[in-house]
């Protein structure tokens, strides 16, 4: 695994995202109510809104552009045929890590 540090927890607003910019387009990294954090592919699969100005709730987070609900976990979004791209993400001593490889793996693609 190839751990990359996108910086503070604490940077991230509570119920909110940062996007990160990658090669590949940006990514949205979430935090939950419980301090949890998870990332996904920014654009919506569906008319390409923007996730990270989205609305957070649970683990999930609803776009703002449609209202589209997708599963953080899973990325699949609830009662639509939409996915967004999961990325591996943890959280080690306060800081934000996202795991490299996967979005190395996804520009290959
Ligand atoms: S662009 Fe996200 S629900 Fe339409």
């Amino acid at each position: 695994m190839n751990w990359i540090d996108i910086g503070a927890l604490e940077d991230i607003p509570l119920r909110g995202a940062r996007r990160i910019k990658t090669a590949l387009g940006c990514v949205a990294v979430f935090r939950t109510g419980a301090d949890e954090i998870f990332a996904a592919s920014d654009s919506c699969p569906h008319r390409g809104g923007p996730l990270s100005e989205g609305i957070v709730h649970g683990q999930s987070v609803t776009c703002p552009l449609h209202n589209w609900v997708f599963d953080l976990n899973t990325g699949q979004a609830q009662g639509e045929d939409g996915r967004l791209d999961i990325f591996p993400v943890r959280i080690e001593r306060g800081r934000v890590l996202i795991e490299g490889a996967r979005l190395t793996a996804r520009s290959a693609a």
